[in-house]
C-alpha cells in the first residue's frame, strides 16, 4: 500500500565521509553513522538520505561507481549497511540511499569493456563518438559543449581513437540510457537496494540522463576555456520521461518508497511537474536550485566581500514561485544546502556576529515551510564555511579544476576567497562533536582539515545549551511533527507577507483551522515590522519572548512563530 509516508518527514541528509569515523582511519563510514542513531534519533528526523557509499574509486567522493552492488571498503560492508538500516528502522527512522544512474566510475567493469573495442558487447552503455578535425588537421572533441566540472565534456581515449562522452568528471563516463540492455542493468540494480531494505532514493543528477545524440555544436557564447555551457544539450530533454516512467512503472511503483530526484541545469517549475506532478510517473518530488546563491558570492570571483549580500526579495520570490507552482499539482522537498553548496549560514546567516541568532532563524523557516524539509548534516549546529588558506586544504574536483583555471589570470589570495565561499569542500568538513582534537569525529587523520572553529561550534556543548542552534532545531521538529501546528505546517496554504519588504522574509500558513505567521529578520540590525493582526500566541522566539505586539522591533536576526 502506497502511504506517502515521506509528506509528514523530516530528513536528514548524511555525506558518510565526513559524519564519524568508526575505526580511525580518518574517513567516516557506516559504523560511524550506526554510533551516532542516537543522536540522530533525538534531533527527531526520520528519513535519512546518505550519499553514495558504494564501491568507488572515489574521483568524486563516490558519486563514480565502480560497483553499484557492493560497499566501498573505506565505508564497510554489505552486513554494516544491513545493520544500519535495521538499526534505523528499530527507531522509525528510515533510509533512503543516493541512487547514481547518470554515469558509472572509467573503473566500472562495462566501462573497461566498452573502451576495449568499438564491436565489444558493451560499447553501446556509453556514449562514444569519433574525433573531429579543425582547419589545422587537429583532433577536436565531437561537439563544443562544456561539462559541469571544467572542460570539454568529452574525453578522448586511445585505446580506440575515439571520445566517450562525460558531463561530470573526465572519471566518470556518462551511460547510454538509448541502449534498452544498459536500462535493464539500472532498473534491476534499482529493485535490488529496495528487496535489500532501503525505503528510496535521491535519484542523483536525473535531469542528463537524455542527451542531444544529433551531437550539434552550440551556437552560444564559449567559455574561457573554448567550451560552450549550454545545458540545454544534455539537461530536462524529453527523451528522458520515457526512461522515467520506465523505470517507475517497472520498479519504483511497486515499493512504498520515496523518489527525490535531482534536477540541475536550469529546470522550472513546469519542469518538475512532469518529475514530480501527482500524475508524472517519475518521482514523488524533486530538489531544485534556484534558492540558492541569492547573495551574488557565485559568479566574478574578484567581487569584494562587502558585495555579497542577501537578496531577501528574489530569495523570497523563489521559494514563493516553486511553492504556488506545485500546489496541488505535487510535492516538493526544502532545504537550504547540500554536500554540492556553501554552509548556509555563511550564506545567508552571519556566523561572525550573530551565529546562534541567524541559525536558528535559518532553521525557523526550513520548518516550516509546505512539503518535506531536509536539514543536511551539521546545519543543525551551524557549522561554517572553510577557514583554508592553501589549495592543498581543498579536496572537491570541481574547486581543484577552477583553481587551476583561475589562479593564472587572478591573484592567489583572490581565487582562494571565491573557493572559500562557493566551494563544494564547505559542506564536506569533518562533522563538528565535539571540542576534543578534530572535534570528536576521529581519532585518526581527518582526512580534511576540521574547521578551526570546532571548539566553539559543536554537537556537545550544544547539547547542554538550552538555547543552542541544536536545541532549536529539536523544537522546530517537535513542533512541525508533533504539535497542534502539524497540519497547517506541512499541507497549509502558504501566502508571503509585506512581499516587497527586502529585509525580513514573512509568510502566513493557513487552513481551515488555524493561521500562523512565520517572521524572520535577515539583517544583522533592527527593523520595524508590522503584523496583519495580534497575535494570540508565540510558539517559538529564537530571542525568548512569549508576548508580542503588532506593531515589532525585529531583533538582528530574529525569528517567530506566531499564530493568529
Ligand atoms: C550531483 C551530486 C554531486 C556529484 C554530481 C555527479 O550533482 O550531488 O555531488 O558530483 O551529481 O554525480
Ligand atoms: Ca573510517
Amino acid at each position: 500500500m502506497k502511504t506517502q509516508w515521506w509528506k509528514n518527514a523530516v530528513g536528514y541528509q548524511i555525506y558518510p565521509r565526513s559524519f564519524h569515523d568508526s575505526n580511525g582511519d580518518g574517513i567516516g563510514d557506516l559504523r560511524g553513522i550506526i554510533e551516532k542513531l542516537d543522536y540522530i534519533h533525538r534531533l527527531g528526523v526520520d528519513c535519512l538520505w546518505i550519499c553514495p557509499f558504494y564501491r568507488s574509486p572515489m574521483d568524486d567522493n563516490g558519486y563514480d561507481v565502480s560497483d553499484f552492488y557492493d560497499i566501498d571498503p573505506t565505508f564497510g560492508t554489505l552486513a554494516d549497511a544491513k545493520e544500519l538500516i535495521e538499526k534505523a528502522h528499530a527507531l522509525k527512522i528510515r533510509v533512503i540511499l543516493d541512487l547514481v544512474l547518470n554515469h558509472t566510475s572509467d573503473q566500472h567493469p562495462w566501462f573497461i569493456e566498452s573502451r576495449k573495442s568499438t564491436d565489444n558487447p558493451r560499447r553501446d552503455y556509453y556514449i562514444w563518438r569519433k574525433p573531429r578535425f579543425d582547419q589545422q588537421g587537429n583532433r577536436i572533441p565531437p561537439t563544443n559543449w562544456a561539462s559541469f566540472f571544467e572542460g570539454s565534456c568529452w574525453k578522448y581515449d586511445e585505446m580506440t581513437d575515439e571520445y566517450y562522452m562525460k558531463i561530470f568528471s573526465d572519471k566518470m563516463p556518462d551511460l547510454n540510457w538509448e541502449n534498452q540492455n544498459l536500462r535493464n542493468e539500472m532498473a534491476a540494480m534499482t529493485q535490488w537496494w529496495l528487496d535489500f531494505g532501503v525505503d528510496g532514493f535521491r535519484v542523483d543528477a536525473i535531469a542528463h540522463l537524455a542527451k542531444d545524440m544529433t551531437f550539434t555544436d552550440s551556437l552560444q557564447a564559449a567559455n574561457s576555456l573554448g567550451v560552450v555551457p549550454d545545458w540545454s544539450k544534455f539537461s530536462n530533454r524529453k527523451e528522458l520521461f520515457g526512461y522515467l516512467h520506465e523505470l517507475h512503472d517497472n520498479v519504483l511503483n511497486k515499493y512504498d518508497c520515496l523518489t527525490v530526484g535531482e534536477v540541475g541545469g536550469g529546470a522550472n517549475v513546469t519542469d518538475a511537474v512532469n518529475y514530480a506532478g501527482y500524475h508524472a510517473r517519475a518521482f514523488n518530488m524533486v530538489f531544485n536550485f534556484d534558492h540558492i546563491w541569492h547573495n551574488g558570492a557565485q559568479g566574478d570571483p574578484m567581487k569584494k566581500e562587502t558585495q555579497i549580500v542577501t537578496n531577501v526579495v528574489t530569495l523570497k520570490q523563489t521559494f514563493d514561485r516553486w511553492i504556488q507552482g506545485m500546489d496541488k499539482k505535487g510535492w516538493i522537498p526544502h532545504y537550504w544546502l547540500n554536500h554540492d553548496h556553501p554552509r548556509v549560514i555563511n550564506q545567508y546567516g552571519d556566523p561572525q556576529r550573530f551565529h546562534r541568532e541567524s541559525g536558528c532563524m535559518l532553521g525557523t523557516i526550513l520548518l516550516t515551510l509546505p512539503g518535506t524539509p531536509f536539514i543536511y548534516n551539521g546545519e543543525e549546529i551551524g557549522m561554517t564555511n572553510v577557514d583554508y588558506d592553501d589549495i592543498g586544504l581543498f579536496n572537491d574536483v570541481w574547486a581543484k579544476n577552477i583553481y587551476a583555471d583561475l589562479i593564472s589570470r587572478l591573484p592567489k589570495s583572490q581565487v582562494l576567497a571565491y573557493l572559500r565561499r562557493t566551494s563544494r569542500d564547505n559542506a564536506r568538513t569533518p562533522m563538528q562533536w565535539d571540542s576534543s582534537s578534530n572535534a570528536g569525529f576521529t581519532n585518526g587523520t581527518p582526512f580534511q582539515r576540521v574547521v578551526g572553529n570546532y571548539t566553539v561550534i559543536n554537537v556537545k556543548d550544544q547539547e547542554t545549551d538550552s538555547k543552542s542552534i541544536l536545541n532549536a532545531y529539536r523544537q522546530l521538529i517537535r513542533l512541525r511533527k508533533h504539535g497542534h501546528l502539524h497540519n497547517v505546517l506541512v499541507h497549509g496554504d502558504f501566502e508571503l507577507l509585506d512581499a516587497e519588504n527586502k529585509d525580513v522574509f514573512a509568510y502566513r500558513r493557513s487552513d481551515a483551522d488555524t493561521t500562523v505567521w512565520v517572521i524572520a529578520n535577515f539583517r544583522g540590525a533592527t527593523i520595524d515590522f508590522i503584523l496583519p493582526d495580534q497575535p494570540k500566541c508565540v510558539h517559538y522566539d529564537n530571542y525568548g519572548s512569549t508576548e508580542i505586539s503588532q506593531a515589532i522591533k525585529l531583533q538582528p536576526y530574529q525569528a517567530l512563530i506566531l499564530e493568529r
